[in-house]
């Protein structure tokens, strides 16, 4: 079994690592959620809510978004440069070093 470590942004400079299992089909969403970050996620991860919102900051190349995805972005009021829903983003050894960043809620 193979880790893969993410590191999130909590304040300017300031990057907590977190490390999840790549081969249990998770997703960024449910690693944050399970690493105690205040991620509602109502939808369950179906690219329907919003609320796994991040901010992509540095790390790996992405998957590119998927139109779920790019059609639920559309509708925040704030879309940042690197804006993604995390539960779109699967853990697998390619996420290895990515660094995000919790969009504000709203
Ligand atoms: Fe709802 Fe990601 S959990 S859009």
């Amino acid at each position: 079994m193979s880790d893969v470590r993410i590191y999130v942004e909590e304040a300017p400079g300031q990057r907590r690592e977190i490390e999840g299992p790549t081969d249990m089909g998770l997703n960024l969403m449910e690693l944050l959620k399970a690493s105690g970050y205040p991620i509602q996620a109502t939808c369950g991860g179906m690219a329907l809510c919003a609320t796994c919102h991040v901010e992509v900051l540095a790390g790996p190349l992405l998957p590119e978004p998927g139109d779920d995805e790019l059609d639920m972005l559309e509708t925040l009021p704030a879309v940042l440069e690197g804006s993604r829903l995390s539960c779109q983003i699967r853990l697998t050894p390619h996420t290895d070093g990515l660094v995000v960043r919790l969009a504000p809620v709203g």
